[in-house]
């Protein structure tokens, strides 16, 4: 048998084939773009979604024999995006994604309203689903009218896959409709939002059955026999899964397109006072707290885009000696922030230029600017009692020894990189999916992977690092006075 997870992330779609032991059979990727119509703006065609899923699995199919016993499939998606469906069940504008701040003073109008933290367990960030929909209410009224259901992007590829409308615990808690503690829409939160249950998606738990895959699927992909597709999951939560982070003490900190670093907890801990996010894990009864900085790799990829360069070029030509912060400082706010400012106005600046800066000392000074960021978080968690003895680290900027190293100084904790390529969310959601199709309790194998490598933190940079955040963070006070 064999099981699929499907990562649907915010620079491209991977789908990862693995066996009833959830090792990888072999994996496949497309890409796609995300279109900025306006500074701040942030949007993706969901058709491209489709397109990039179904070429991925002609080529699993065409690689691996073993596609054709497929069983179960898992999907994890990058969180918040609104794709808007009309009764016809067709998309209705392009999906408003994660990064996007249009609606930053509908966040804060829901935020400020009575009950609404409380419920949700959070902040209302822009980036959430919520505020986009009063955004389209105010700003494209006719399209609002017409929305019937409104899907995050994992739901839509599980309406895709099975025809039903199913969402997951996980990533449902990033919407601001969820009552988060409770595990169920709240009625009291998408009637301030000016929505209605009947037009979300039915709920589950990641590893419950969310549908079976289509008959027009099932032929065009050459299967014969009955596949489960699990609820899945937001990628964060399904990293979480893949990792084997569920319970207290467990995290890691990934290095994609947005910066995650992510503590599981022993029970529902909201602290909506703080810009940590406390959302539900992928498993029952389990719930999981994050900061989240929202250009990471997207910052490197700037700078490789603006000098002619790749972000392997540029971290390349830095060598892989750490060295002391430089003079050149960065504040990666190229979308914004989340955590712990909550601050959509601001965005990313370099200072302390000078006529002998290099490019060398503008990577250096992104790669340390993301690691701040990170620390950001960490204190951020600390301060909500959430716990990490060490960290895993996973995403694509953890090909960069240099950029790990720097991390694991700045935040003074030893980080374990994983042996072999295939741990993240694919491989979460193949899990689920597994879960899901086999009745086996998540519990019982979702393990975290064999370490390769730990990186300790480099011990006589410590306190220079540590002067460097302050001023990082007096950066940040100085740009916001001076307005
Ligand atoms: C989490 C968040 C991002 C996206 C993109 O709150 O917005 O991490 O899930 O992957």
């Amino acid at each position: 048998m064999s099981y699929l997870g499907i990562d649907l992330g915010t620079s491209g779609l991977r789908a990862l084939l693995v066996t009833d032991d959830g090792l990888p059979i072999g994996s496949a990727e497309r890409s796609y773009e995300v279109s900025h119509p306006q500074s701040g703006w942030s949007e993706q065609d969901p058709n491209d979604w489709i397109i990039g899923l179904e070429e991925a699995i002609r080529e699993l199919k065409e690689k691996f024999p073993q596609f054709s016993a497929l069983k179960g499939i898992g999907v994890a998606g990058h969180m918040h995006g609104a794709t808007l469906l009309n009764d016809a069940g067709k998309v209705l504008r392009p999906c408003i994604l994660w990064n996007d701040m249009r609606s930053h003073k509908e966040a804060a109008q829901l935020d400020q309203t009575d009950q609404v933290r409380a419920l949700s367990g959070n902040i209302v960030f822009p980036g959430f689903t919520a505020p986009k929909l009063e955004w389209v209410r105010n700003n494209e009224p006719e399209v609002f009218k017409k929305v019937a259901k409104v899907l995050l992007p994992a739901a839509f590829l599980n309406y895709y896959l099975t025809g039903e409308y199913v969402a997951d615990m996980s990533d449902s808690a990033g919407t601001s409709w969820l009552d988060t503690g409770a595990r169920d829409w709240s009625d009291t939160l998408l009637d301030i939002g000016h929505m209605r249950k009947d037009q979300m998606p039915r709920l589950v738990e990641g590893n419950q059955q969310a549908g079976q895959l289509r008959q027009e699927l099932l032929s065009n992909w050459g299967l014969s026999n009955t596949v489960i597709v699990a609820g899945g999951a937001g990628d964060n939560a399904a990293a979480a899964c893949g990792i084997g982070a569920l319970s207290k003490g467990q995290g890691f900190v990934s290095l994609g397109t947005s910066g995650v670093l992510l503590a599981a907890r022993d029970g529902y801990r909201p602290a909506p006072e703080t810009a940590v996010h406390t959302f539900c894990h992928a498993i029952p009864n389990r719930w999981y707290q994050m900061g989240v900085m929202l250009s990471a790799t997207d910052s490197l990829n700037w700078l490789a885009g603006i000098t002619g360069s790749t972000p392997s070029d540029l971290t390349g030509a830095i060598g892989t000696k750490l060295r002391e912060p430089g003079s050149v400082r960065f504040l990666p706010y190229l979308s914004g922030e989340r955590t712990p400012h909550n601050d959509s106005d601001i965005r990313g600046s370099f200072t302390g230029l000078a006529t002998d800066t290099t490019r060398d000392d503008l990577t250096r000074a992104v790669l340390e600017g993301v690691a701040f960021g990170l620390r950001d978080s960490l204190e951020a968690l600390a301060s909500t009692g959430a716990s990490l003895d060490s960290l895993i680290a996973i995403g694509g900027g953890t090909r960069s020894r240099y950029w790990v190293e720097l991390i694991a100084t700045v935040l003074g904790l030893p980080l374990k990189l994983p042996k072999g390529s295939e741990f993240g969310a694919a491989l979460g959601a193949a899990r689920l999916g597994l879960a899901a199709s086999t009745g086996i309790a998540a519990e019982t194998f979702m393990h975290g992977p064999e370490v390769n490598v730990t990186v300790d933190p480099k011990t006589e940079l410590v306190d220079v690092f540590g002067s460097s955040y302050q001023a990082f963070k007096d950066t940040y006070t100085k740009i916001k006075s001076v307005g």
